[in-house]
């Protein structure tokens, strides 16, 4: 699509909003882009299109910005090949797949969010039926599945399929030889599909995105932590941790460590950086080193001190300035999307007027976590 259509349809999609909802006051006109997790530059789930394609494509026809979000981040979620989101997410300690989500939609100041969900491939989806249907903003387990059951989602059995199945299966007999005893005839180098337990225990989707009115919008959704105590629930699905947005100022998403990321309620400290001025770079680093200054417990930290994990921000104000940052930013969080070595760099996605690419993350720290 060209910047011209581009333009013309994001702006009737503008009219549209301003008709939807008299309370929507006009932004400065931004410029519009979808930013993301970087797996949101590499999941087609078979299909033509990434999320961050997606997304940006459905905005641009003057979609909503939280639909056209979602729509793309559904797309990681269906995808069986993400280890760490949606369908064939890494399971828990129990080998069953329980899925985090939350969406906020800037321009209305509205909220969803399921924790512990288990049997819907889509958690986002479910996210925005609470977001729309209820008074709530977050709802969890058995009570999260019987509303997604309630609101005519399919509840499926398992999640898991062969190669989640088999990871859990690999993690079992690495961690409780004497029950899983295959464990002394079996490499433990990781499996095919290219992730490492010790270092690469989290992964997730998170899309924002601006249209040209400033309207902005944000999606998280996750597997959480691999082989996870059953009810453990990160950061994502918690409003001002894994997501946050303010309709005035921007959105900020993460994916990482989400303990590091529920103690600092970090995704709110960016918001309000930007609503004190910072840029979204600058907004992100303080976050970062707010999380630095909180992790004093020896066991999260390296040898010279610094934290012994990553975690990063995606970061998009109202005119669409955007920044991806990293405690830091040599860590290929991300291992496996591409075959990547540990000593690439962290990266983001972004998709606007230049089309979708990846972009380097500034990182706070030099090094990577120690292995
Ligand atoms: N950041 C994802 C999680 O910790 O669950």
């Amino acid at each position: 699509m060209q910047r011209r259509e581009f333009l013309s349809a994001a702006a009737m999609g503008t009219v549209a909003t301003l008709a939807r909802s008299a309370a929507v006051i006009p932004q400065p006109v931004a410029r519009p882009v979808v930013i993301g997790s970087v797996n949101g530059h590499f999941f087609k789930n078979g299909g033509q299109k990434t999320v961050i394609e997606t997304a940006w494509e459905m905005m641009a026809r003057g979609s909503d910005v939280l639909d056209a979000l979602i729509a793309g981040v559904n797309i990681d979620e269906l995808d069986p090949a993400d280890p760490y989101v949606g369908f064939g997410g890494l399971p828990n300690a129990e080998g069953v797949v329980e899925l985090d989500a939350a969406v906020m939609h800037g321009p209305s100041k509205r909220a969803g969010a399921v924790a512990a969900l288990e049997g819907v491939r889509t958690p986002s989806l479910v996210a925005k039926a609470v977001m729309e249907l209820t008074d709530n903003h977050l709802l969890v387990g058995t009570g999260a599945q019987h509303f997604a059951r309630n609101a005519g989602f399919t509840i499926e059995s398992d999640l898991n399929t062969d190669t989640s199945r088999q990871a859990w299966l690999d993690w079992k007999r690495r961690t409780d030889s004497a029950n899983f005893p295959d464990a002394a005839r079996r490499s433990l180098t990781e499996p095919a599909g290219g992730f490492a337990y010790s270092t690469h225990m989290y992964g997730t989707i998170h899309c924002s995105g601006v249209n040209t009115a400033g309207d902005v919008c944000g999606v998280t959704s996750t597997s959480g932590r691999a082989f996870k105590i059953p009810g453990r629930v990160g950061d994502s699905p918690i409003l001002g941790a894994g997501l946050y947005v303010d309709g005035r100022v921007g959105a900020a998403g993460s994916t990482g460590r989400g303990e590091a990321n529920l103690f600092s309620l970090a995704s709110l400290l960016v918001v309000e950086g930007m609503r004190a001025g910072k840029s979204p770079k600058d907004a992100g680093m303080a976050a970062l080193q707010r999380i630095r200054a909180n992790t004093i417990a020896p066991r999260l930290r390296k040898d010279n001190g610094d934290p012994n994990f990553n975690i990063l921000f995606f970061i998009v104000n109202t005119r669409g300035e955007h920044a991806g940052v990293a405690l830091y930013g040599e860590d290929a969080g991300e291992r496996g999307y591409a075959g990547q070595t540990n000593s690439e760099f962290a990266r983001y996605s972004v998709c606007d007027e230049s089309g979708p690419r990846i972009v380097n993350v500034e990182g706070l720290l030099p090094g990577t976590p120690q292995q």
